[in-house]
C-alpha cells in the first residue's frame, strides 16, 4: 500500500503515523500559567536532540477536534519553563488519567493523585514519583502550521536532571535494567521496558564493518541466514582465518554425515551458524561457516 498523506482525514493521517513512528517515549510536562496555576500532560511527540547543548523537544499540537491549543502550550507562552518528568510503568495509568481534558487551572498533579516537589531553578514543580525529571527552560516554540492536528515544536534546554539513587550502580550511571520506561505507539497501545525484551547490540563504530558486501557468496546469499545475521558476521573488522584449535563436535558430526552432499551440508552449516549467531557467538559461527 502507498499513501500520499495530503489526501488524508486527520483520523487516518494520525492512524498510519503513529502506529508507524514508535515506540515513542513519553514526556510528562509541568507547566505554570503567570498566575502560577499548576499543569501537568503527557507528551509523546517527544525526544533527545543535542547533548551539548542538553536539548529536548516536545509537541503539544493543536487539537484535531476543534483547532484549539492546548494548556501546556499557552502555559509555556506566558512562562518558558517547564520539567520534563520521564514516565515509567508504575506510573502509566496515572500519567494517562493526566491527559484527561480538564478545564484550565485544574492541577493535573491532583486530578492524578501525583505528588508535586519544588523544582530548584524554575516555577514548575516535579513530579515526586518519577525516576528522572529534568528543569528545563524553553529557548524557543516553533508552530508548525495553523490547522487542526498542527504541532508546535517546544525546544527546551536541560538545565538539572534529579535522578532517583535506586536506579544507579555504584558508579553512579543510571542501570537501564532498572528504569523501566512506558513508551506510546498506535491508537491504545503502550510497551514497557525491561529485563525481557531489553537486547544488547554492541555499537559498530569501535571498527569499521567489513559490510554484508564483502561477504563470501555462500553467506550473503545464504536461504538460511537472515539479515541480522549477516548483519553481525559483517560486523568483523576483516573475514577472520580458519582457526585450526577450533574442535567442536557438532561441526564434526556435520562433517561426517553430508561431506558426500554439499548441498546438504552448506544447509547443515548455515543452520548451525545461526543458531551460534543466536547466542551472539560471531566468532564460532564464522569458523562454522569458513569450513564451507
Ligand atoms: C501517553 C500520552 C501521550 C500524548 N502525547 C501527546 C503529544 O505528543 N502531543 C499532544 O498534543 N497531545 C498528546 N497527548 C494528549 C495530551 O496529553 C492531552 O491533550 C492533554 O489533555 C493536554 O493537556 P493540556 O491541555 O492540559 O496541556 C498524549 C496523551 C497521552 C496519554
Amino acid at each position: 500500500m502507498i499513501l500520499d498523506l495530503s489526501n488524508m482525514v486527520n483520523t487516518d493521517r494520525q492512524h498510519y503515523l503513529q502506529h508507524a513512528i514508535a515506540p515513542r517515549p513519553v514526556c510528562f510536562a509541568s507547566t505554570v500559567d503567570n498566575d502560577g496555576n499548576i499543569n501537568l500532560s503527557p507528551f509523546s511527540f517527544f525526544n533527545l536532540f543535542s547533548i551539548n547543548p542538553p536539548i529536548v523537544i516536545f509537541s503539544p499540537s493543536r487539537r484535531v477536534r476543534d483547532n484549539t491549543t492546548k494548556h501546556t502550550l499557552q502555559n509555556l507562552q506566558e512562562v518558558p519553563e517547564v520539567v520534563i518528568n520521564i514516565v515509567d510503568y508504575d506510573m502509566i495509568h496515572q500519567t494517562s488519567l493526566a491527559s484527561c481534558e480538564y478545564p484550565k487551572g485544574v492541577n493535573e498533579f491532583i486530578k492524578a493523585g501525583f505528588t508535586q516537589e519544588p523544582a530548584t531553578l524554575i516555577r514548575p514543580p516535579m513530579v515526586k514519583e518519577s525516576k528522572v525529571k529534568m528543569e528545563c527552560k524553553v529557548i524557543e516554540i516553533k508552530p508548525l502550521g495553523n490547522e487542526a492536528g498542527a504541532g508546535n515544536l517546544v525546544i527546551c534546554e536541560i538545565m538539572r536532571m534529579h535522578i532517583d539513587e535506586a536506579i544507579l550502580d555504584e558508579r553512579k550511571k543510571i542501570e537501564q535494567q532498572k528504569l523501566h520506561h512506558i513508551a506510546r505507539l498506535g491508537g491504545d497501545w503502550y510497551c514497557v521496558v525491561n529485563e525481557k525484551n531489553l537486547f544488547m547490540v554492541e555499537k559498530p563504530n569501535t571498527q569499521l564493518g567489513i559490510g554484508v558486501d564483502s561477504l563470501p557468496a555462500h553467506i550473503r546469499n545464504s536461504k538460511i541466514l537472515s539479515g541480522n545475521d549477516l548483519g553481525k558476521l559483517a560486523n568483523q573488522q576483516s573475514i577472520p582465518d580458519i582457526d585450526p584449535a577450533f574442535h567442536d563436535d557438532t561441526l564434526k558430526n556435520i562433517f561426517q554425515y553430508y561431506s558426500i552432499n554439499p548441498d546438504e551440508m552448506e544447509k547443515e552449516l548455515h543452520s548451525y551458524a545461526k543458531e551460534l549467531l543466536d547466542k551472539n557467538l560471531v566468532n564460532e559461527a564464522w569458523q562454522v561457516l569458513l569450513n564451507f
